[in-house]
């Protein structure tokens, strides 16, 4: 079942529900902020002192970073783009079996993106809502110029403690470290002791994120890059809508293609960013 609701202040999404999973997406954003398999525990953190804001992004889900990933030199703009707070198009729903739902989105650029960022251009989302979440975020470049993207599916995963939380499949990758700015070495399983800012670069295999109540397994395709982040006790602290432990029960781990993997598309090219999560 698709049902478009309405809350009282105004704010829409598009709550899906099937045999597989039940989800929903707020139409600001294309923000996917609920996803949970029949009988299991929700998968995606969700603040619960997120606000429900025309404006502001929702403290959870899976935020579309883009198209930049992180700061603009142009420190005016907003962090992380502006697709997130923008409203979407909610093109359709197709209820393609009893376990299988795709919805699909979109924002092109009009009056308000064009003062922020200067190109035409068409992105698509797509969600299969399933045994399986599958999102596909497609760039498709509608202007005569060339642009550059950077961007993330800044996917906030919920877990049992961070202290019981091993993220695998990066050993031996290079990595950004973001809160000193050096190029690094993964050595071994990622464990969380204190803030983790990094980017990861040349990861092509699954991710396999593990705590004390289960296994989820993370495939991205065309990213060559994974954001891992968890603000730790500081910087939750000085955080909008997290309440002080909120960094305990939460860790991002962003499909992404930033930095090195940042991508140019000429007129007419199109690039596809998904993850698969199971
Ligand atoms: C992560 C960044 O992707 O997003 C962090 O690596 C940042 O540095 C985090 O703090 C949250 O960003 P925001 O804009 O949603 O508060």
């Amino acid at each position: 079942m698709i049902t478009h609701k309405r809350l009282a202040d105004g704010f829409e999404y598009i709550e899906v529900k099937n045999s597989a999973a039940e989800a929903k997406v707020a139409l600001q954003g294309a923000h996917l902020f609920h996803y949970v398999k029949a009988g299991e525990e929700p998968i995606l953190w969700l603040s619960e002192t997120s606000d429900f804001e025309l404006g502001k992004a929702i403290r959870g889900g899976v935020p579309l970073c883009w198209p930049w990933f992180g700061f603009n030199e142009d420190k005016s703009l907003p962090q992380h783009g502006f697709a997130r707070v923008m409203m979407w198009e909610f093109v359709g729903g197709d209820e393609v079996d009893a376990r299988t739902t795709v919805l699909t989105f979109r924002l092109t650029n009009d009056e308000k993106t064009v003062q922020i960022w200067h190109y035409k251009f068409l992105l698509e989302l797509k969600i299969t809502i399933s045994d399986k979440l599958t999102l596909e975020l497609k760039t498709t470049n509608t202007d005569d110029k060339s642009f550059k993207i950077s961007q993330a599916l800044h996917t906030y995963f919920s877990v049992s403690h961070i202290s019981e939380v091993a993220i695998k499949g990066l050993d031996k990758k290079p990595y950004l470290d973001a809160l000193t700015w050096k190029n690094e070495l993964q050595e071994g399983d990622i464990s969380f002791h204190q803030e983790v800012d990094r980017v990861y670069q040349n990861v092509d295999g699954e991710i396999v994120l593990s705590d004390k109540k289960r296994e989820i397994y993370i495939k991205n395709s065309g990213s060559s890059s994974v954001v891992v982040w968890n603000p730790w006790i500081e910087k939750t602290l000085r955080m909008s809508a997290m309440k002080p432990n909120a960094y305990e029960s939460m860790v991002c781990i962003e499909s992404a293609n930033a930095f090195d993997d940042a991508r140019v598309l000429k007129p007419h090219e199109v690039h596809v960013l998904g993850a698969v999560i199971d």
